[in-house]
């Protein structure tokens, strides 16, 4: 008891130093939730910055950048994308489960829409920032519809230019020097990098055990001085697909008006669910819009990723203090593609069902091939990813080179699970948006890579 005592002090101490120096100004903090149970640290691993693969070298600028670059941390996989990107250059076929994004096309009624409304010369101007009002009209039916959950859309629900964008504003809008959001570990990095962007401060907790996830929650509320600003939630979840059930939200609710803060719910795999699983909106939940907003896309369950299109729709008060931000930096969606959008959210849950339907098939391929190569794999419910733990003989070698060795030896790309924060070491992330047969190949690959260890280990 007394060593929790100190540790948590600690933990106080450190961020209260930095806060009220005005350190966190320049230098934002990243908290692990095992800092609460060892000695405090700086979160100082290298992480993935993006999942896409970029162009640009890693080195120091050249240039005078601002103090908010300095906080960005290494990109750890350079080394990876590069070997991608040089055995495709080379003509070597490569098995890309590396980046949830999709390579179904969208449904042709949507195509064909954007394609009748880029031939408007109207549609060419600049669009409003917050989306046209039909889109923003559309969206609070479909919540109506699928989740009883009541929007006025001109003062609850705002167009984004892809959930991240709308994200990483909104953090903008709300997070400053000394105030801190909880995020989930392991970690989508926009979670924790538009916070860090906004000067703010990161307390990182495991969210793979909700209910624990909700403790720590609470007690970081409890301990931590001045409180946790904001909690962003993100089920299911990416990288781990971890879901929740409505319960979790109505204790988040809970805590958010006893503790004060505002929740981000980040729902981009709403539509993809697996087995008769319906994630829940955390906007169904009873005073949720008294305390937060919620993400949605067109990334996923309407394969529009390059699109760019996605929502937030909740607290009138978060909504307007990111339309107020947004209305500075852009000029809001392509018109064409708002219009294309409206189409499909209104005649396309045919084909929402079908890729989610698509997808859940080539879970059960990759997850039943990897069993069968004897790893520890749990089917997700929902999402886009399978989370699956790194199998002995090969967990000590780290998730890093393990990935480059599967890549290099299997000419399959997946995500180490370090590039999630620390909590994703020991595990791989493994997006299934390749087709089956594609995803047979890439269990026999490993299989076939890694079939000498497991002989040499058995010898
Ligand atoms: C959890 C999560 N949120 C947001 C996004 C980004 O979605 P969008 O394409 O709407 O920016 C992704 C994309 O992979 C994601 O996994």
């Amino acid at each position: 008891m007394a060593d929790e005592l100190v540790r948590v002090l600690n933990v106080i101490a450190r961020v209260c130093r930095l806060a009220f120096h005005g350190v966190a100004a320049l230098s934002s903090l990243l908290i692990n939730a095992r800092e609460f149970g060892v000695p405090l640290s700086r979160y100082e691993t290298t992480a993935m910055r993006s999942e896409n693969e970029i162009p640009f070298e890693d080195k120091p600028f050249k240039v005078p950048v601002a103090d908010r670059m300095k906080r960005l941390p290494p990109y750890l996989f350079g080394k990876i994308n590069k070997m991608k990107y040089q055995k495709r250059v080379a003509g070597i076929d490569v098995i890309d489960l590396g980046m949830g994004n999709p390579t179904d096309p969208p449904d042709q009624l949507i195509i064909d829409k954007l394609t009748e409304a880029v031939q408007d010369p109207k549609n060419n101007r600049y669009s409003v920032s917050n989306g046209i009002g039909n889109l923003r009209k559309e969206v609070a039916t479909r919540y109506r519809r699928k989740y009883g959950v009541e929007l006025d859309h001109d003062t609850e629900v705002i167009a984004t230019i892809g959930s991240k964008e709308g994200f990483s504003h909104m953090c903008l809008a709300l997070m400053g020097p000394g105030d801190t959001a909880i995020v989930p570990a392991p970690s989508f990095p926009i979670h924790v990098y538009a916070v860090v962007l906004a000067s703010g401060n990161v307390i990182a907790l495991d969210t793979r055990d909700p209910q624990e996830f909700l403790r720590n929650v609470a007690f970081t509320c409890e301990h931590l001085f001045p409180k946790p600003k904001l909690v962003i939630v993100n089920f299911p979840h990416n990288p781990s697909s971890t879901c929740i059930e409505q319960d979790f939200y109505v204790e988040l609710v809970k805590l958010a008006n006893k503790y004060d803060f505002n929740v981000i719910s980040d729902f981009a795999y709403a539509d993809i669910c697996y087995d008769g699983y319906q994630a829940p909106s955390f906007l169904s939940t009873p005073g949720a819009k008294d305390v937060g907003v919620e993400f949605t896309t067109m990334s996923k369950g309407y394969s529009m990723a390059g699109w760019r299109i996605g929502f937030c729709s909740g607290n009138a008060e978060m909504v307007r203090a990111l339309a107020t931000i947004k209305g500075y930096y852009d000029y809001g969606i392509f018109q064409a593609i708002q219009i294309a959008a409206i189409v499909a959210m209104r005649h396309c849950d045919h084909a929402v069902d079908s890729i989610a339907a698509e997808y859940q098939k080539r879970r059960d391929v990759l997850c039943d091939g990897l069993k069968n190569l004897g790893w520890e794999i749990t089917p997700p419910r929902a999402g886009m990813f399978v989370w699956a733990k790194i199998p002995e003989p090969w967990a000590e070698m780290g998730s890093i080179p393990f990935s480059m060795k599967l890549l290099e030896e299997a000419g399959v790309a997946v995500s180490p699970g370090s590039g999630f924060g620390p909590e994703g070491e020991g595990f791989l992330r493994l997006a299934i948006v390749e087709n089956s047969q594609r995803l047979r190949q890439a269990v026999r690959a490993i299989g076939r890579c890694l079939k000498p260890e497991v002989a040499a280990a058995g010898s």
